[in-house]
Formats: structure tokens, sequence, C-alpha cells
């Protein structure tokens, strides 16, 4: 009988563990209630959970650290270095989770992804609210953080389509099929600038392909994925499925570590992610990490001034230069060096300030010692040579209680060269660097002998110039007209050179590629007559399936 080759899947009953005792918390926001302005300084900080089992765990840890509103330096929250126990919980459950998820229907884990989109849509503002208060950025900014995100969840809705497998008769009577299966736990640790879309990135990926997550948010800015977590398991995904973890060095330890997390996928600073890259590949696992950035615009004489002005100030300036595709090197070609002055005066218009303020074009810097360390640069390369035009320093917004904000309103320095603090470091803040060639090869060769690959734009009208650029430049994403070109998740992004360690991009086709593992089955099914049986004997031979 079939029925006695199939294992019993009769339950055996687990040598009982000591549970650890467990307070459940609730978050701190609702899809109809959440932060709408500052916290003051006598607002009790909120203790952030652990996401374990779609439950939001109370951390047992002895060590936190303070979440600090950008704009008040106020303590708004407080965020666990999970526990050694809480690691090992949050992998086991992942781990325990894969299974059933791997063979859960993919029809059934599409239906989640449809109903997890919708959700995320629900609670855009509230997620954008959170995200204002940890991380800075305008509330508008904010909900676009939120809407790169939902567009891969949308895509990932897609993934009955995606996993097809491949199949061909390769001889007669015999087929070979390709499927790509799940890998199992997949790790994702995130960065502070984008904290809902950097989650996004992979976690629908993660979801609909059939493995299981552990995440952690980078520890300055939990709160957005905390929600998108709450926003999974109220779509439908199982506990274990996805688990939250917090925590510093000690926590990418384990998670670099741990042999039952199978990839591990990273965006931030150069130096973390060299160092998970290089020790998870040496374990054998797949990485795919995306780092730091320089990114260059160049202007042509034929580009319109005031279109490329504006596109120039929102790329620099917008999220106070806090994207890892934020432009901060201008790359003038000819006489649109003397457009420095239009450009500064545009850019001085721009309203520094609270995220919560309508008004506000960008909010301060997510904490002291980026303002301290974007201070420096700008000091430095002044005395090194180059000119202050537009000096942000020492800004702060008219209502005292943003005294103790992170505040560095736009910042232009002219006359910039390689060598220089303020272009060869990325610098993370509102500052651009104005760097003056004579000829569009001169740009070409600046931008390519640059480490970084992440981004690049150039504005001109004309298409010549624009196909000549663009096949000589070694950028991975490459914006005409366009100054920030992050592709839509039907395609990758694409950031090359020193911006990206690995094979495969995250989101797109590479993304489920990176996610998933080829597998391929080949059958033969033959009906045989009495003839063939007779002269059926063994072959020695390499079978070539003819
Ligand atoms: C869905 O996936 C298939 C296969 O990858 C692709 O050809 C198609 O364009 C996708 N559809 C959408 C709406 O993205």
């Amino acid at each position: 009988m079939l029925s006695k080759v199939l294992k019993s899947r009769s339950i055996r009953s687990s040598t009982q563990k000591l549970m650890r005792y467990k307070t459940t918390l609730s978050l701190s926001s609702t899809t109809t209630s959440y932060p709408t302005q500052h916290t003051t300084a006598q607002d009790e900080p909120y203790f952030t959970p652990s996401f374990i089992d779609n439950k939001f765990v109370k951390s047992d840890s002895t060590e936190w650290f303070d979440i600090h509103d950008p704009a008040t330096n106020n303590v708004v929250s407080k965020v666990p270095q999970s526990t050694d126990a809480e690691l090992e919980e949050a992998i086991a459950s992942a781990h325990k989770a894969f299974p059933s998820w791997r063979d859960t229907s993919i029809i059934k884990r599409q239906g989640v992804a449809f109903k997890f989109a919708a959700l995320l849509r629900e609670n855009m503002d509230r997620i954008a609210s959170v995200i204002v208060l940890e991380q800075g950025k305008t509330f508008v900014d904010a909900q676009g953080d939120v809407t790169r995100g939902l567009q891969v969840a949308e895509a990932a809705c897609n993934i009955t389509n995606d996993l097809k497998a491949e199949s061909l008769e390769v001889s007669t009577d015999m087929e070979t099929k390709m499927v790509r299966e799940p890998l199992g736990v997949v790790a994702s640790i995130c960065p502070f600038n984008f904290p809902a879309m950097v989650p996004l990135w992979s976690l629908p990926l993660i979801l609909v392909t059939g493995n299981t997550a552990v995440i952690k948010p980078s520890e300055r800015v939990p709160g957005a994925a905390m929600i998108i977590c709450e926003l999974a398991a109220q779509a439908g995904v199982p506990p274990g499925v996805i688990n939250i973890v917090h925590g510093k060095h000690a926590t990418v330890n384990k998670l670099i570590e741990d042999p039952r997390i199978k990839a591990l996928t990273f965006v931030g600073g150069d130096k973390a992610g060299k160092y998970i890259y290089e020790k998870g590949s040496a374990l054998g696992k797949r990485v795919q990490a995306n780092l730091g950035a320089k990114n260059h615009l160049v202007v042509l004489p034929d580009a319109p001034k005031q279109q490329f002005i504006n596109a120039l100030n929102g790329a620099a300036f917008g999220a106070a230069g806090q994207r890892c595709m934020a432009i901060s090197v201008l790359v003038t070609v000819g006489k649109t060096r003397e457009w420095i002055e239009d450009v500064a005066k545009d850019a001085s218009k721009l309203i520094t300030g609270s995220g919560f303020d309508k008004s506000s074009d960008l909010g301060p810097l997510i904490n002291p010692e980026s303002l301290t360390k974007a201070e420096s640069i700008i000091e430095d390369s002044v005395k090194a040579g180059a000119n202050l035009v537009l000096d942000g320093r020492g800004f702060r917004p008219d209502d005292a209680k943003f005294a103790k904000g992170n505040f560095l309103a736009p910042t232009i320095l002219t006359g910039i060269k390689p060598g220089m603090r303020a272009y060869d470091e990325e610098i993370f803040a509102p500052v651009l660097s104005v760097v003056n060639v004579d000829t569009i090869d001169e740009a070409i060769e600046l931008i390519n002998n640059n480490p970084y690959g992440n981004g690049v734009s150039l504005f001109t009208q004309s298409g010549a110039y624009a196909q000549y650029f663009t096949k000589r430049i070694d950028v991975g994403q490459v914006g005409i007209n366009v100054p920030i070109p992050v592709p839509l998740p039907m395609f990758s992004f694409t950031g090359s050179r020193g911006s990206f360690l690995g094979d495969l991009n995250f989101y797109g086709k590479a993304g489920i590629t990176f996610l998933t593992k080829p597998k391929t089955i080949t059958a033969a099914w033959k009906v045989q007559s009495i003839a063939d049986d007779e002269i059926l004997k063994p072959s020695t031979s390499m079978p070539i399936q003819q």
C-alpha cells in the first residue's frame, strides 16, 4: 500500500522544555491611532518588543538602547539587545515554521500576499507617522518610504507566474522539469534610512517564495518593521514565519553564524556590509549586501535649466541627503558652472524643520554623531580649498522645542576635487559637492574612477549624448533627466561595484532567484512492450538521453 511508504504523521511527545515566562505586549499605535506630533521630554518611552511566533514579546534584556526623536532628541522609545535565549527562540521559531510554510500551496501564499499589500496601504499613514517620529524625515517623504515597499509587496502577488517551473521533453517519453524551491530561514538586516522600504524589499518575496524570516530592523528605527509584522500576521502569515529580533553586533553575529540561517540580506554601511558578506559567504550562505554610495549628477549645457535645478535640489537635499541614492556630487560640464548661483538660491529656500510640519522640505539628521561628522567634513573640505556657497550649519527651526534637534540646512561646496573629504567620503547629509569639468568624457572618467557604483544621473536634451554616456558609464542605475533612478520592482535595484556585494540584486527576478534554489527532476514514463523487456540490459556508459 502506498500509505505504508509515507512516514507516519503521528506526533511524538517531545521532551517538555521549561518555557521562559513571556509577557506579550501590544504596539503603541493602531490603524486609526498614531502619533501626529513630537513627544515631550516628560513622555514615557515605549519599550519595543520582539516579534516571535506572531506575538509581541517583552524582552528580558538588561541592555536597552534609547531611540531619540531626531528633531528634539527626546527619548521616544527603547529597543533591547535581544538576549541569547531570545535570538535562539526567534531562529528556532522560523526554522520550525519552514517545512509547513514551504508546503503551503502557492495560491494560499499568494492570498496572504494580497491581504498583506492591502493592509500596508490601509496603514500607510500610521507607518509613516512612526517613521517621522523615530527617523525624522518629512511625513510625505515617509509615505514615499512606505509606498516603495508596498510596490514590492504588490509585485510579490505575481508569484504564481514568477515561480512557474520550466519543463521540456528532453527525450522520447522523458521529461526534465526545473522548479525553484525556497532556501529556509532568511535573515534580513536593515538600515535606519528607510525603516519601511528596506524590510519590504525582501519580506514580501521571502513570504511568497515559501521561506521564513528573522528580521533585525535598525536599532534606531524599529517601529515601522514592528507594524509591518503585525500586518503580516493579520494577513494570515502563520506563527514563526516572520520574527523580529533587535540589537547590535551580538545579534548580527548570531544571524551570520547560526547554521539554520541560509541567506543574509543586508542594506547599510560599507564596514558592516563587507563583514557580513565575507563571514556569511565563508560559511556557504547566500548574501546580498547594498553598501554606501556617492551618486553624481552630470549636467550638460543643453539641459533645461529650471527643470534640472528642481530635480537636483530635490535629490540632493530631500530626506536630508540620507538616501543611498541621494545626489551628493554635481558635475557641471562647461558653462553650467555658472548655474550654481541659481542652484544655491533655490536650495536656500528649502525649509528645514520638523517632519510633522507640512511646510518642511527636509528634516533633521538621524543623530548628533551624523551631524558632527557632516560638519567636520564641511570644515575640512573648506580648509582644503573648497568654497562654501551655501552654509546650513547651525540652523535651528524657530520653535524652542527643536533646540536640541540634529538639524543641518542645505549646504553647497564648490571647487571640490577628489582627495577632499567632501568628495571621498559618503556624507549622508544635505551637503552637495560641486565638481567642474570641461567635457562629458572628463565627467565619465571622474565617475568611473569613484569606487561606488550605485546611481548616476545625466541631464541633457541630446539623445546622442545620453546614449554615449549610458554606454560608457560604469554605474548600476543610470537616470537620464531622472535624478533618482531607483527601478520599480518589476526590475531590480541594480547598484554595482563598491555599492553592492553579491551576485543577485534586491527584488525583481534577481530577488526571487536569490531566495530560491533550482532543482531539476528528470522522469521517464514509458509503456514497456515484451519485446523491449527482452533487449533490456544495464548500460554503464554516461546517459546522454537521445
Ligand atoms: C508576472 O510574472 C510574469 C513572469 O515572470 C511576467 O511575465 C509578467 O509580466 C508579470 N506580471 C506583472 C503584472 O508584473
